[in-house]
């Protein structure tokens, strides 16, 4: 299958640069929009080749807001087609939630979707083994906890199944026997499989709080999975999706969008080791992700950079953390990131979970887009500034006087001390009005062009609210 070694047209890749939660979906909804506007374009598919039911998309048009998990975010558009590929790891039961949730706002979505037969295989017992993990070893540094690490891990050591083994015919056999070793497991510990508590996404979505259930008996099990097994046969979105990339690869009226999940701080293996998800989460993903695709093929590879801020979702204690209130008195610091916190609702996509606030850490960003090999940047939230902030940008670190600079990994992030350049604040209700470049505050165009500089990447275009309309190319 030897193809043109120039990349493909009409396809771009939307990576996060930090560490996750920069605002993916509505870009990936604004690309959809803007191919759809070149005549020659009439369909855009939107493939997601990592990650599974830890990521959390919004995506908004008009009054409607849809947080999504596994799903890629083209629901909002009838010309665009989602694919979710042999890189994911997917949960059928929440799968079926999911797709539910979003047909109950946009009608339905399953005549555009399809799922690799070849995509990793989540169930409720990797789950379960998550817990383990967290209750055996002080190492497990907190996750998602949806069964993604686990669910990865058995796809390296071969044991792990995939969506083809919950289609078999024999799958009762295969996941029942899946079922009784790991209730071995467990008794080994003391533990009964069955009581084990786990997130329960079904009623998290409903009630946007985490929600916990128990695993259930292995008939249990064995239903849950059934209901979900027969949705998804019924629906007919399970696909041999690498036949479905060389037919689409050839067609020159589809546009192509791999959208990213999590970010490249968070990358397995380049990422703020070990709080860290378990996927290749930048361009590097795409390949095994697909089967089909390579970061040379891709037009434009965009990163994601929330500006200007960082956030996260649990505690990196990276040099640029600013602590959460520890004693009655607040610091400034911890006064901005409340503020910040509070004005950017950065709190959790489905479970509200109230999310760290860093500084920018220039290191680190540079660090992640030169290891993904990004090209361009896309800047979000450049509205939630206000005109008395003073916006602390860290340049390198110092450690007992040397200059240090960022290497993948927290440990090499201890003793470091953030060098910061502080630049002036701006209105960030005039950029929420803006409609173009001329319209932004002067501050906020010097700030643009410092972080450009300094990371010698072009930022195309800036976000400034979460509507389509928010956004401005630069
Ligand atoms: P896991 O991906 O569930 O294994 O979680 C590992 C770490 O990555 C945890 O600190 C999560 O909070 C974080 N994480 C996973 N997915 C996301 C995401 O989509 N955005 C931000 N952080 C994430």
């Amino acid at each position: 299958m030897l193809r043109n070694k120039i990349n493909r047209k009409n396809t771009c890749a939307i990576i996060g640069i930090a560490l996750g939660d920069e605002g993916k979906g509505r870009i990936v909804d604004n690309k959809i929009e803007s191919y759809l506007k070149d005549p020659k374009i009439s369909r855009v598919a939107v493939i997601r080749f990592q990650g599974g039911n830890n990521a959390g998309h919004t995506v908004e048009k008009e009054d409607l807001k849809l947080a999504l998990h596994q799903v890629p975010s083209f629901v909002m558009h009838k010309k665009a087609f989602g694919i979710m590929d042999r890189g994911m790891v997917i949960h059928p039961e929440d799968l079926v939630t999911e797709i539910k949730y979003i047909e109950n706002s946009v009608g339905k979505i399953t005549d555009r979707l399809f799922l690799s037969d070849d995509a990793v295989l989540c169930t409720d017992l990797e789950r379960a083994e998550e817990f383990l993990n967290s209750i055996l070893t002080d190492n497990s540094k907190g996750s998602t906890g949806r069964g993604i690490g686990p669910s990865y891990a058995h796809h390296y050591d071969k044991t792990g199944l995939r969506i083809y083994d919950l289609l078999d015919n024999n799958w009762k056999k295969i996941l029942g026997t899946k079922y009784d070793n790991y209730e071995k497991i467990f008794g080994a510990f003391n533990l009964k499989l069955s009581e084990v508590m786990i997130p329960d996404f079904n009623n998290t979505i409903k009630t946007h709080k985490s929600q916990n259930k128990k695993l259930g008996t292995k008939p249990v099990f064995l239903q849950n999975l059934d209901t979900a097994r027969k949705y998804i046969i019924k629906s007919k979105i399970v696909t041999n999706t690498f036949k479905l990339h060389k037919k689409i690869y050839n067609q020159k009226s589809t546009a192509i969008i791999f959208e990213g999940a999590q970010a490249v701080g968070l990358d397995s293996w380049l990422g703020t080791r070990p709080d860290v998800t378990s996927s290749s989460t930048g361009l590097n993903g795409i390949t095994p992700g697909t089967g089909f695709y390579k970061a040379e093929d891709i037009q434009e590879k965009i990163g994601i950079l929330k500006l200007p801020y960082t956030s996260s979702v649990g505690s990196r204690t990276m040099p640029t953390h600013i602590d959460n209130k520890k004693n009655n008195k607040m610091t400034d610091d911890q006064k901005w990131a409340d503020r910040i916190r509070t004005d950017a609702n950065e709190y959790g996509t489905t479970t509200g979970r109230p999310r760290d606030i860093n500084f920018i850490d220039l290191s680190f960003i540079s660090y992640n887009i030169t290891i993904s090999g990004i090209d361009k940047i896309i800047a979000t939230h450049l509205d939630i500034c206000k005109d008395s902030d003073k916006i602390k940008i860290c340049t390198s670190y110092k450690n007992r006087g040397v200059t240090e600079s960022y290497q993948p990994g927290l440990r090499y992030q201890r003793g470091l001390v953030p060098v910061y350049k502080d630049l002036k604040g701006w209105d960030g209700k005039l950029c929420h009005n803006a409609n173009k470049k001329s319209a932004l505050p002067k501050k906020a165009l010097k700030f643009i062009n410092f972080i450009e500089e300094k990371l010698e990447t072009p930022i195309v275009a800036i976000t400034c609210g979460p509507l389509r309309t928010n956004y401005i190319e630069l």
